[in-house]
């Protein structure tokens, strides 16, 4: 399966260095072009490839990994998806204030499902802060754990196949509704970085 990141900021660009130093091949998009991502894909190595917002969009698993209040612009004319994975590792938050943006009672995933329709929205990677995800997930003989949340299970089971081949747990959660838990400010789970220890 093919896998792109669009965002190469704090979060997409340390998903970018746990694949590629984890020998997954993955491209990877912002918003100025291929060429202003030079110096972190020479970074990141053979596995790594800058690419345009159109390319990356048509990989099988796309990680999105953009500030909040430029999700819905960026993903106007990246359809259509046809079913293809749409990783959420956004948090609908107001920065540098941190409060909670207003989504009309919507958990932000679903939020981010009717911006992207066709898509099938998986939840991940965004309740821990990126230098968390990015350090060792083998922790005191066991495993930092990642949250997956979405309706597909094949969908799930996809993005749980990426988290343990880079060495983490990972838990479903269950559905969109219940992406709630990580959902950063508010979520119960968010920023909990727990580690399932071996018995
Ligand atoms: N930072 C964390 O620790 C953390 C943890 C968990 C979740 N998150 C979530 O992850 C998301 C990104 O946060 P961040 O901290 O990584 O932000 P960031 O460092 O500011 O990076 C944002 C990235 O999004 C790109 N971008 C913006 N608009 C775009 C567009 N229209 N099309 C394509 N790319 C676009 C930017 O590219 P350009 O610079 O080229 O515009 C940049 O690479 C947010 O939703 C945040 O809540 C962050």
């Amino acid at each position: 399966m093919s896998i792109s990141i669009i965002g190469a900021g704090a979060i997409g660009s340390a998903i970018a260095r746990k694949f590629a130093r984890n020998g997954i091949e993955v491209s990877i998009a912002n918003s100025r072009g291929p060429e202003t991502l030079q110096a972190l894909v020479s970074e990141l190595g053979p596995n790594a490839k800058a690419v345009t917002l159109k390319e990356a969009a048509q990989a099988d698993i796309v990680f999105l990994a953009v500030n909040w209040d430029r999700i819905e612009g960026a993903l106007k004319n990246l359809g259509p998806w046809d079913g293809r994975i749409l990783v959420d590792a956004n948090n609908a938050v107001e920065v540098p204030s941190y409060q909670p943006i207003d989504l009309g009672g919507r958990a932000s995933s679903q939020a981010v499902a009717e911006w992207a329709p066709g898509a099938r929205v998986v939840k991940a990677f965004n309740h821990l802060v990126a230098p968390v995800l990015e350090a060792d997930p083998k922790v005191d003989g066991g495993r930092r754990v990642l949250f997956v949340a979405g309706e597909d299970a094949d969908a799930k089971k996809a993005v749980s196949d990426l988290i343990v081949k880079v060495g983490y747990v990972s838990i479903d959660l269950g559905g969109l509704e219940q992406s709630r838990l990580v959902q950063f400010p508010g979520g119960p789970l968010a920023i909990v970085n727990l580690v399932q220890l071996n018995q």
